[in-house]
């Protein structure tokens, strides 16, 4: 398949999504952000970005979703923010939030391989969160564009799942849940049409969708071949997803997060 049949049909897959995800967690957020400063993010990011500088910042978010994060940045000070996201659905959700917040940000429907040159350079921090990395069916264009993104000397910020828990099935039972299922180094797309209300876990039949288990080597060279500097890793035994609590209780624990930060060669 092209890359934009792919984005195409996942687009389709996250509009169908929006208003699940809106009855779950669209009251909760306006009340949220109706309070000054409110902010999603949890301790591990706050305390990264902040210790890298976040106040005046200009941020673009790839993959913002419904917004919360990128409104949050703005509360932790950013400044110029936009986020950029192929569901119009979900795009409009993030202008309510907005409006609740009383915030600037910028909300534009696009996929994320189509922004256009007016956003060159515009940006001091290119941020990345949960979730945005396995929709793309090529890591290189990706952060060739969050390159083009970023003003010179410009930060990559990314906070994701570990790709390790590709490998396992959370809705299996018991010990099953915990022995590998797929090849850490699996590079074909898991084609599914159940739905993406991770939310409140209903299933629903929905459009096919298409994602992708990147190992993080490939993440790494994607992030070096478009011209970054990497100046932290850590992976952490907390999961950020919302399917994967079972696994932070495990003695023998393994990577289900990572963040990493990196800077745009001058
Ligand atoms: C798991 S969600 C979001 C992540 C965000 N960290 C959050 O937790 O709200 C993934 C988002 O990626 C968006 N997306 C998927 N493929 C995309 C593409 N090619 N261009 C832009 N956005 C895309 C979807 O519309 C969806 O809102």
């Amino acid at each position: 398949m092209e890359r934009a049949e792919i984005t195409a049909a996942n687009a389709k897959a996250w509009d169908e999504a929006a208003p699940y995800h809106a009855r779950h967690n669209q009251e909760r957020l306006l009340a949220s952000f109706r309070t000054p400063g409110f902010s999603c993010l949890d301790a591990t990011e706050t305390a990264l970005l902040t210790r890298a500088g976040i106040a005046g910042k200009r941020v673009a978010q790839l993959c913002c979703n419904n917004g919360r994060e990128l409104l949050s940045l703005e509360a932790l000070g950013a400044r110029g923010c936009a986020g950029f996201d192929i569901s119009a659905e979900f795009i409009a959700q993030a202008n309510e939030l907005k409006a609740a917040a009383g915030a600037e940000a910028e909300f534009i429907a696009s996929d994320i391989y189509e922004i256009g040159p007016e956003h060159d350079g515009a940006f001091d921090l290119i941020y990345i969160s949960i979730g945005a990395l396995c929709w793309m069916p090529d890591l290189a264009a990706f952060f060739a564009v969050a390159a083009r993104l970023a003003a010179p000397g410009g930060q990559l910020f990314l906070y994701d799942k570990h790709p390790i828990i590709d490998m396992f099935e959370p809705g299996l039972e018991g010990e099953a849940a915990f022995t590998p299922v797929h090849s850490y180094f699996r590079r074909e797309p898991f084609a599914e049409a159940d739905g993406l209300d991770y939310w409140s876990g209903q299933a629903y039949e929905g459009a096919v969708h298409y994602s992708f288990p990147h190992p993080l080597s490939d993440v790494f060279n994607a992030v070096i071949g478009a011209g970054f500097v990497i100046r932290h890793f850590e992976e952490y035994a907390h999961d950020i997803a919302v399917a994967w609590h079972k696994y932070e209780e495990r003695d023998a624990q393994f990577p289900l997060s990572y963040t990493l930060l990196a800077s745009k060669n001058a």
